[in-house]
């Protein structure tokens, strides 16, 4: 581990000057003194002094310096069976004219704009243009429900919001604009304008005076400038599920996720300017948001932007049809996709259709990476698979195999070591370091690096609270997991309510607050099981109110439809059972880790503090019905 070492020693031991020589990549209006400032921790800062914009990194620093004719997006869509490539210097001009309208309503520094906005490029022009105007932007995944989105805009209170007519599913069209209407209703905070994206599969109407048309005002926009932030300004906020049904607005700052975004695209990806980067998620993830838009563009590379799926758009070859046509060095996706990929082409007959010979990497990340999942896509593609983990809250990789410093031998269920910036530990409960190859809290030592969170939007007694309090001088990643004698990390499991479904971070704390919501029900718990595909599940168990008399299939109908219409689709919330009573514990606790250890089929024992033994025998019947069922005292 000599170059890889070396240099994570290095970001360690005087974290300031690490950065601050990484800072001298980028372009600024005024140059950084100040690394790191840590005298309000957690509350640290990066590059204080520092004056900043991200849209002149990702685009006109490209367009002068010799990149404009080169292709900064490509966007492949299977669904609408289109494809568009802008060159850095038509995105340039389209973003400044977007500016131009934005700042036309009303859009400043600091103001939020919202967007919600499908996989097509005029999304990403939304973005940077209300980046260029030194404003902050919040994107909203288009599988939340109104509910959802009502919440955001609350908590954001937006001046303007962007959205498209709709969504395409490969199953269906999904109307946005009714689904934003209903948010708008729904919301406190009244927004003045909105620019809806009209698209030919749908056409939205309008509401006079508030709605604003696309491509009217792209037509009369006048260009706006760069408006440059101080580094420590925020660049956007990113919700994302927490314990409860409020979800945790995620603040990035500028400056820090210019320094560490550019570099993590040579040192963690390897990708040098002019190379194809793919990183098949969605804008309305972290992950988009780190490496759909800001990292290639900042890198100088080209991105691509895929509105389609691993499978069914059209077949399980997509991915290697894309690979091929537009030439990608680098895919970056989840290993669900992976899974299934699988599932439809075991035997990985569609990747000999195609010629992958640009292809020199994946990485996987957004869930644990089953080492079957791994071997299959080792052996299939012939290429270093690298999974890497980090969340929402680092907007960055915390672990990787970091390509571009040394290539490490991979261990399958490991996404490698620590990368540079992260100061990774393992805590037991009261806060001793775990001895190698024990499994404890994940946590990071303060200060965090450049480009991950300094606070939550509106909540700092949140953000100490849920990440802060735990262990003095650290950040709890929620993760818990154990480092080997190699020094390799090992992610395990959450040690909170968030569960993963497809690579997607849902709560279900706030599912269970949906089941609660509803008139027959008394109590209620959610966890995630074990799913082949999707990694997890959520299943859902109720109780029902004293004297309820109806239909339980036709209750469990009602609650599946309603965790839909108040958080999405995209939780896949399918599973629920009637049960009289929960398993807890003497002192009220629902004891959710045995029932899912139940209906994953793995061994359990009887917990020692359970009140009632005999509940767990319903809760068998309960989940056998479901298709679920567990051995018994194992
Ligand atoms: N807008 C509206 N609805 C959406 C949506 C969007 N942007 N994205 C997903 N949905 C809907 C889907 O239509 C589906 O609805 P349905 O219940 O009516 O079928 C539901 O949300 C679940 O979608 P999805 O998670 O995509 O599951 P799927 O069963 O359709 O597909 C996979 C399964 C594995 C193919 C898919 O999850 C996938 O491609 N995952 C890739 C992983 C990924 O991108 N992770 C992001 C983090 S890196
Ligand atoms: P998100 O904030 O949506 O990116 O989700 C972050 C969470 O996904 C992490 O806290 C982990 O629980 C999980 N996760 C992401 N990547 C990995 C990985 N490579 N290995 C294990 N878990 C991961």
């Amino acid at each position: 581990m000599g170059q890889y070492l070396d240099t994570y020693k290095q970001s360690l031991n005087d974290a300031s000057k690490f950065w601050l020589q990484q800072a001298k990549d980028v372009q600024w209006t005024r140059f950084p003194t100040v690394g790191v400032n840590t005298e309000n921790s957690p509350f640290n800062t990066w590059f204080a002094d520092g004056e900043i914009n991200a849209c002149y990194n990702a685009l006109d620093h490209h367009v002068a310096n010799g990149r404009a004719e080169q292709a900064a997006i490509v966007y492949d869509s299977p669904v609408t069976q289109t494809q568009r490539t802008l060159s850095y210097a038509q995105l340039l001009d389209e973003v400044s004219r977007f500016a131009g309208v934005l700042k036309n309503l009303g859009v400043s520094k600091g103001d939020r704009v919202l967007i919600y906005m499908p996989m097509v490029p005029d999304a990403v022009v939304a973005v940077l243009a209300t980046a260029r105007l030194g404003a902050v932007h919040s994107v909203v995944f288009g599988g939340f429900a109104a509910k959802e989105l009502a919440v955001r805009i609350d908590d954001s209170t937006p001046k303007v919001i962007v959205a498209a007519s709709c969504g395409i599913e490969p199953s269906r069209l999904v109307e946005y604009k009714p689904l934003l209407d209903e948010a708008i209703d729904v919301a406190e905070h009244k927004v003045a304008h909105t620019v809806i994206l009209q698209r030919e599969q749908c056409q939205a109407s309008m509401i006079d005076g508030r709605d604003h048309d696309w491509a009217s005002a792209m037509q009369s926009a006048t260009p706006a400038d760069c408006v440059p932030v101080k580094s420590t300004d925020p660049l956007y906020i990113l919700y994302t599920s927490g314990t409860t049904g409020q979800p945790k607005g995620v603040v990035r700052d500028t400056g820090g996720s210019v320094v560490s975004l550019k570099w993590s695209m040579k040192a963690v990806y390897d990708t040098d300017p002019g190379d194809v980067y793919w990183a098949a998620s969605d804008i309305g993830w972290v992950v988009g948001h780190s490496y759909i838009i800001y990292g290639p563009l900042f890198q100088g590379c080209t991105t691509i932007l895929y509105e389609g799926k691993p499978v069914g758009t059209p077949d399980a070859g997509a991915y290697w049809r894309v690979i091929e046509e537009h030439q990608v060095k680098v895919l970056f996706t989840a290993p669900t996709a992976f899974r299934a990929i699988k599932k439809d082409d075991p035997s990985g007959a569609l990747i000999k259709d195609y010629d992958l010979s640009s292809f020199k990497t994946l990485f996987l990340a957004g869930e644990r990476c089953d080492p079957d999942t791994l071997s299959w896509a080792q052996e299939q593609l012939q290429r270093p698979v690298i999974d890497h983990w980090w969340q929402t809250e680092t907007g960055w990789a915390i672990c990787a195999n970091c390509m571009g410093l040394e290539t490490l031998p991979v261990k399958a269920g490991s996404p490698t070591v620590p990368v540079p910036g992260y100061a990774l530990d393992v805590l037991d409960d009261s806060g001793t370091p775990m001895a190698r190859g024990e499994i404890g809290s994940l946590v990071i030592k303060l200060p965090l690096p450049p480009g991950t969170f300094p606070n939550l939007w509106n909540a700092p007694d949140r953000y100490l609270s849920s990440y802060f309090h735990r262990f003095d001088g650290y950040y709890d990643t929620g993760d818990a997991g154990y480092i080997d004698d190699d020094g390799y990390v090992y992610v395990m499991a959450r040690t909170d309510d968030v569960i993963n479904v497809a690579g997607h971070r849902l709560s279900t704390g706030a599912m269970e607050e949906v089941l609660a919501g509803h008139p027959d029900v008394a109590e209620c718990a959610v966890l995630g099981v074990a799913d082949e595909l999707k990694g997890q599940l959520p299943l859902g168990l109720v109780i029902l109110n004293g004297g309820c008399e109806r239909d339980h299939d036709d209750i469990a109908a009602e609650l599946v439809a309603r965790v839909r219409e108040h958080i999405g689709p995209v939780a896949a919330f399918r599973s629920v059972a009637v049960v009289a009573r929960l398993p807890k514990t003497r002192s009220g606790k629902i004891l959710r880790a045995t029932i899912r250890s139940m209906a994953d089929r793995v061994a359990w024992k009887m917990p020692a503090t359970i009140e009632d033994p005999a509940v767990l025998d319903e809760i068998q019947q309960a989940l056998s019905a479901l298709g679920y069922a567990g051995d018994a005292d194992a």
